[in-house]
């Protein structure tokens, strides 16, 4: 009888433990945040109709997108090379071949007015004692919104339909974020070269490295720290978070140097399903294989019915 009171007593107390102490810890330890689906209703929608080629003329003049950012796509190359960029602005500019298809229109409307304000950055930059390497476009002599409107509507003119996986991440992620196990550094794909055979030495691959390096370390400084990896990231972090995150760093880590990078839903997607290439190159195997376990066990059932049958057809 004694036993089982004290059985009672630990049950009880130990449940009470679970129900109080483990919710609040889990809260303060990972904190609830409610997804917005890539909605960003903090941004105002635009309200004029972009024109693609008077956007056009200002992405490629007044607007001045081509003094920092290549569009490789239409033949304009990257003013400098990126470790040259990276020197001068802490980071390389992303190309603009395709953010017109991956990111939200309104962000990117926001991002040419006000690009501190897009990214959520305005603890680090304050205008006063640091500055952000963007600067907001003050207007081209017209109407301001018009023009904005027109420069996003000639970005999303020229993206293409399809962006690969592998190009959504380069694009938005690829400045900032190395992949090691997709073969990526900051600045470009590991080249594929041949060592000397007889020194045993590949010196493009040396070089390829040291500029990495370089690079990172004007990264460093421009953010505080190296971003990390993310070749297995997607195994480290749940995908809630990752949306979360990704739609807005600030909620989940405040005061981050990651900026808001403004992926669209679908562009989200597209990032993901590159980060679970390189973090779990096995999952499309894996899944081939849980069919393949359904079909046989299928096929054993019905041989096991039939079986059953031909036993049991006898004995009636
Ligand atoms: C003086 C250089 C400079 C000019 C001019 C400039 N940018 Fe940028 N831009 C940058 C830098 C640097 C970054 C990356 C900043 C960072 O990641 O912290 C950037 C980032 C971007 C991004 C990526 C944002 C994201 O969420 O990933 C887009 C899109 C962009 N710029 C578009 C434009 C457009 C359009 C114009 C012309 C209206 C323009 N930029 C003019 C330097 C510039
Ligand atoms: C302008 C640079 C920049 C860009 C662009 C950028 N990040 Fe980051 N990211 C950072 C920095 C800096 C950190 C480190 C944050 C910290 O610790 O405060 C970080 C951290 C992260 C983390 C780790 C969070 C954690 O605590 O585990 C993830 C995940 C991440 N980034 C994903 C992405 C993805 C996905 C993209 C592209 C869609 C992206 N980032 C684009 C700079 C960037």
């Amino acid at each position: 009888m004694k036993e089982l009171k004290i059985l009672i007593i630990v049950i009880f107390f130990s449940l009470l433990t679970y129900w109080g102490v483990e919710p609040f810890a889990h809260s303060k330890m990972h904190k609830h945040v409610e997804d917005k689906n890539f909605a960003y209703n903090d941004l105002p929608t635009l309200t004029k109709k972009g024109d693609v080629k008077r956007g056009e003329a200002l992405v490629m003049g007044a607007g001045a997108c081509l003094g920092c950012h290549s569009i490789k796509s239409k033949g304009m190359p990257a003013p400098m090379d990126p470790n040259t960029a990276a020197a001068s602005y802490g980071v390389n500019p992303p190309d603009l071949s395709n953010v017109g298809a991956l990111f939200d229109e309104r962000f990117l409307a926001q991002l040419i007015k006000d690009p501190v304000k897009a990214l959520k950055l305005e603890h680090k930059f304050d205008g006063k004692t640091r500055s952000f390497p963007m600067p907001a476009f003050y207007g081209a002599g017209g109407d301001k919104e018009q023009e904005i409107a027109d420069m996003v509507a000639y970005l999303k003119s020229i993206a293409p339909q399809e962006v690969t996986p592998k190009e959504a991440y380069v694009a938005s992620c690829g400045r900032c974020h190395a992949n090691r196990y997709g073969k990526y550094e900051q600045i470009g794909f590991v080249p594929k070269t041949k060592s000397n055979i007889k020194t045993n030495q590949d010196i493009d691959l040396l070089k390829f490295k040291e500029k990495v390096a370089e690079y990172q370390g004007h990264l460093a400084d421009y953010m505080g720290k190296l971003p990390p990896d993310l070749s297995i990231i997607i195994r480290a972090r749940s995908e809630d978070f990752l949306k979360t995150f990704i739609e807005d760093p600030q909620s989940q880590l405040p005061g981050t140097a990651m900026p808001r990078v403004g992926l669209t839903k679908e562009g989200f997607e597209k990032v993901t399903s590159y980060l679970e290439e390189t973090g779990d190159p096995s999952k499309p195997a894996r899944d081939a294989l849980g069919i393949k376990v359904i079909g046989f066990f299928v096929i054993f059932t019905i041989l096991a019915l039939l079986w059953k049958r031909s036993v049991w057809k006898d004995l009636h």
